[in-house]
């Protein structure tokens, strides 16, 4: 660990990922029937598309793969699937876990910070970051891509999410006002109208990656559930980065729709959860759904 290249707030989260193993376990097996859950709406993004081509798809890779639930998911599916995380922790209940439901000869597991991992010769058809890049640092990310660039066979896909920076125009809390004072309402504003006026996805990338506004980084955003900081990202910031690795930018989808405001969403989460969990059933993929999702996950190949 000690010649990991982390700054101060990843050996941080680190830290924290070490500690809260146990809890992200639960947060991973959650019961998506009754609440929303973030971590089973993107990891249905990497089932359903291997379940729409399973020849073409037999081999995954899952960065920051936390407790393992979604390299799990895919063994059961037959793909020989791999897991990476610094998380020794994370990594031992992945292991023992995968033992447990005789899964072991399709999972492979490793601890190992991502950016400082040597994967050699190693590539795959799926490869997925779900809740990771936040805990890079921002000027990390054209390599983190270059090197997905690499990892990602012919023909393969990389699904990537993020937090979602253009949520704070509409979640109308603390973020909101968060933004507002960085002056960078306006820009996210303007994108999130882009989006939705877009007249196809593909024109959205066009406008994404021709734009040269910089929203600029925020490094300090008010406390989420998660209790370490993370950064976030706009979706155009992402296709800009994943253009320039010469990927091919092909969807973006929502997750973790939210039509009611956060603090309604709180009061009744029941609702809530049926609005978001409909959302996520019948609109995967609708990018212009993706402002009011305060979690998306991007498509490329
Ligand atoms: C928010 S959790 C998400 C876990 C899982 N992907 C999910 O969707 O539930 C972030 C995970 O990324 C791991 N992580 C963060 N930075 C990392 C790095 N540089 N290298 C390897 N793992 C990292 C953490 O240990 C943690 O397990």
């Amino acid at each position: 660990m000690q010649d990991w290249n982390l700054d101060e707030r990843q050996r941080n989260s680190l830290k924290y990922f070490i500690d809260h193993a146990t809890d992200w376990r639960r947060r991973a097996e959650a019961d998506g029937r009754r609440r929303v859950s973030t971590i089973l709406q993107r990891n249905t993004h990497a089932i359903a598309l291997v379940k729409t081509n399973p020849e073409r798809y037999k081999t995954a890779l899952d960065l920051g793969c936390g407790t393992g639930e979604l390299v799990m998911d895919l063994a059961r599916l037959g793909v020989k699937s791999y897991g990476i995380d610094y998380s020794e922790k994370m990594i031992e209940l992945a292991i023992e876990k995968a033992e447990r439901l005789k899964l072991s000869a399709r999972c492979t597991f490793a601890v190992d910070s991502v950016m400082d991992h040597e994967f050699v010769n190693q590539r795959f058809d799926v490869v997925t970051a779900f809740g990771f890049i936040e805990y890079l640092r921002p000027e990390e990310l054209p390599a983190f891509f270059a090197k997905c660039r690499q990892l990602v066979n012919d023909g393969g896909m990389l699904l990537l999410g993020s937090r979602n920076r253009l949520f704070n125009v509409l979640s109308l809390n603390q973020f909101t006002k968060a933004e507002i004072g960085a002056g960078t309402i306006n820009t996210l504003l303007q994108e999130a109208v882009d989006l939705v006026a877009a007249e196809s996805f593909a024109d959205f990338v066009n406008i994404a990656i021709n734009d040269t506004t910089a929203t600029g980084v925020l490094n300090e955003y008010p406390q989420t559930d998660v209790a370490v900081a993370g950064y976030q990202y706009t979706p155009s910031e992402l296709i800009r980065l994943l253009d320039q690795a010469s990927f091919k930018i092909t969807a973006v989808s929502p997750v973790h729709f939210h039509a009611l405001v956060p603090a309604i969403a709180r009061e009744n989460a029941e609702l809530h959860a049926q609005f978001s969990n409909t959302i996520h059933e019948q609109y995967r993929g609708e990018y212009r759904l993706v402002p009011q999702s305060s979690t998306y996950i991007l498509y490329a190949e």
